[in-house]
């Protein structure tokens, strides 16, 4: 391969990573405030979205009994009484699903009222490593390229 064809392969890939649309809902990391409303024995809504590096804050309402919000994975715990909200904030620094469950015995059906978190990872930041990863490895090949075998060298 010729220096130009690593140059202009590189480049293209770089242009790939940049232009391709990122699978999934797209905010860059800010403040976030989310309103969930508990009853027995659901959560509305019962998945919560935010973008890894969110500063999240939960407002929990209780629209019939007390009921609790565990955040499992971030260690969050809010407890809402009917006519006073429960709010906790935390900062979502880990991509994944984590399982949400009621942590106050609020009915029969306690045990089973769940919900998710979902952290989406954060879209720049997987573009600036991608395109850092390619720069590297487009740099080395560019190098090894122009080395020529100690017998060409010589006769050159
Ligand atoms: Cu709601 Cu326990």
């Amino acid at each position: 391969m010729t220096r130009y064809a690593i140059v202009l392969v590189f480049s293209l890939l770089g242009f790939l990573v940049i232009l391709t649309p990122w699978p999934g809902p797209i905010h860059s990391a800010g403040e976030r405030e989310l309103h969930v409303r508990a009853r027995q024995y659901a959560y509305t809504p019962g998945i919560l979205r935010v973008s890894q590096g969110d500063r999240v804050t939960l407002v929990l309402e209780a629209e019939d009994v007390t009921h609790g919000l565990y955040v499992d994975g971030y260690n969050v715990d809010l407890v809402a009484v009917p006519g006073r909200a429960g709010r906790a904030t935390f900062v979502a620094d880990r991509p994944g699903k984590f399982p949400l469950r009621c942590s106050k015995i609020c009915g029969t059906l306690h045990p089973f009222m769940l919900g998710e978190l979902v952290v989406s990872p954060n879209a720049p930041f997987w573009r600036a490593m991608s395109l850092t990863v390619l720069a590297a490895v487009g740099t080395v090949a560019f190098l090894l390229s122009g080395r020529r075998p100690a017998g060409e060298e010589a006769a050159a």
